[in-house]
């Protein structure tokens, strides 16, 4: 069931079996010669879609622009400030919560929003830490998934591409994007096939360090049958997950 598609009414009957939604979010940054912009966004959105049609679960609508101050030195990257998405996680958490949501699952697609979504967990649960309302167990939780950890998903990718599939534009989340978005497929020569790894500091930096934007990758290798296995492993994975956490009762 997505949000956006439904009435205020069928929100209000939702909650009266569930206290659980799901908040797919990504980033809006370069994917490297061949992966699309939008791919930390669409990934976790694709996944989401589709653990709402097995399972019933309310998907939110995509948190598409994340923390990507690195990526800058490229056009069409698009960051929000630690900070700025800090506020924007606590205010739609804090706007649901006024609904009687109790869990927010999040279902992330980048891993630069990591040490930032945790925070902002941090400051939902300061809010009631620091008031008279700290509860034990908390009412409110909040789990942070990454799509490329749900079970059995690292090991699949490093059968399919070995050392090749790298840790930015990485194979596995461009053959994701190939299998569900088909017509928005690209390609690209990689020079050098693999490319560098290193630090990441800030976007000029990157951008010398990785001129394509690729870190460790050779994302020539994507494919859309990949992607399928991949995005068929990871659902499995996340579906028992999600399910796990809005049934737990303590
Ligand atoms: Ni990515």
């Amino acid at each position: 069931m997505e949000l956006r598609f439904s009435t205020w009414q069928e929100v209000e009957r939702y909650l009266e079996t569930s206290k659980t939604i799901v908040l797919p979010i990504g980033s809006t940054e370069q994917h490297g010669p061949n992966g699309l912009i939008g791919t930390d966004a669409l990934c976790p959105e694709a996944l989401a879609l589709e653990l709402g049609k097995e399972t019933g679960a309310l998907i939110a609508p995509t948190i598409s622009v994340g923390m990507a101050q690195h990526h800058l030195g490229f056009p069409g990257s698009i960051t929000l400030r630690p900070s700025t998405l800090i506020q924007v996680i606590l205010d739609m958490v804090n706007s649901l919560v006024q609904h009687g949501f109790e869990r927010f699952y999040f279902l992330n697609g980048h891993g630069g929003n990591i040490a930032t979504v945790s925070a902002a967990f941090s400051e939902i649960y300061a809010q009631s830490s620091l008031g008279t309302q700290a509860a034990e167990p908390p009412k409110v939780r909040c789990l942070l998934r990454n799509w490329w950890e749900a079970d059995g998903v690292m090991k699949l990718s490093r059968e399919l591409f070995g050392e090749a599939d790298g840790s930015h534009a990485t194979c596995g989340e461009v053959s994701l994007t190939q299998y569900a978005y088909p017509e928005s497929i690209k390609s690209a020569e990689m020079n050098p096939p693999i490319a560098p790894t290193g630090p990441i500091y800030d976007a000029a930096d990157y951008r010398r360090r990785f001129p394509d934007g690729r870190i460790g990758s050779n994302p020539s290798l994507a494919n859309p049958d990949a992607g399928k296995a991949l995005f068929e492993m990871a659902l499995r994975g996340i579906v028992l997950d999600y399910t796990r956490f809005s049934s737990v009762k303590s």
